[in-house]
């Protein structure tokens, strides 16, 4: 198990699919967790803390990050996890679709990791982790506007693993790049092309979201402490 103990860390979209699994999992482990979202939900875990925040409004993210400081005095994790499909063909896909897909995922994390880089900074040491996905590495029908934001979210972060650690700061960026993990999101995929999904990759099933959470809890665990800037694809061999 990688220790977490006395961490405090930041899940955006951490109400549901992997975020949840994340918050349970590195509460589990004795990290205090911010989870954040849109909608309120209750956690029976007393070291879960609910806080609701918008990652589209710059101004949500920066009233999250001083509540957490002035509640913790630190903050040692970021998972820069929220992001939403609006899913079809490029020719009727709408701009509003392809703006909202690309303001949550990719500005979204943008906005968050503004505010808390300074205090990662200021303490000379923190973990970020980005959530992308293997359709931000290879692509994929009906998600032009998806893979945008999620390609975005790899320069972004190895821009980041570079200028937040200069003049020798531990301040490490790594990207994950799920493949197709069973969660709310692939409600909308028709099953035939499920099938298809899964027997892509090498392992020949779907992944589970706790897969995705314990990758981010090594990233975030000072056992992964010489490891930046790194993409870690985790999708059953779908793509090799
Ligand atoms: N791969 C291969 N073929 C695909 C495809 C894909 N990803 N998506 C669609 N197609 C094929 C369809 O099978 C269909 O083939 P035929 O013309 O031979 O029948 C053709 O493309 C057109 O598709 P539809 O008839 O479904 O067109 P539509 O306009 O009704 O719907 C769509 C388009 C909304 C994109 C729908 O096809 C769909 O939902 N596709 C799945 C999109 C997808 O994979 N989303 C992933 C969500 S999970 C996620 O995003 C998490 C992550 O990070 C991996």
């Amino acid at each position: 198990m990688n220790e977490l103990k006395g961490k405090v860390i930041i899940i955006t979209g951490g109400t549901k699919g992997i975020g949840l699994a994340m918050a349970k999992l590195f509460a589990e482990n004795g990290a205090e967790v911010i989870a954040c979202a849109r909608t309120q939900k209750e956690f029976k875990e007393s070291n879960i803390h609910f806080y609701k925040l918008d990652v589209t409004q710059e101004d949500s993210c920066n009233s999250l990050v001083d509540s957490v400081i002035s509640k913790y005095g630190k903050i040692d994790g970021l998972v820069a996890n929220a992001g939403i499909t609006k899913d079809s063909m490029t020719y009727k896909m709408s701009s509003n679709d392809f703006d909202y897909v690309i303001n949550t995922n990719l500005k979204g994390i943008f906005n968050i990791v503004k505010y808390v880089a300074p205090m990662m900074e200021k303490q000379k040491a923190g973990s970020i982790v980005t959530i992308s996905s293997i359709v931000g590495e290879y692509g994929n029908i009906g998600q032009a506007n998806y893979a945008a934001s999620k390609s975005g979210i790899i320069g972004m972060s190895k821009s980041w693993a570079k200028e937040f650690s200069r003049k020798g700061l531990q301040i490490r960026v790594n990207v994950i790049a799920p493949g197709f993990i069973l969660t709310d999101m692939l409600k909308s995929i028709p099953e035939d092309l499920l099938h298809k999904f899964e027997n892509m990759t090498m392992l020949k099933r779907l992944g589970k979201p706790i897969e995705v959470a314990k990758v981010a809890e090594f990233l975030l665990s000072d056992d992964s402490s010489y490891v930046t800037g790194t993409v870690v694809d985790v999708n059953g061999g779908m793509r090799l």
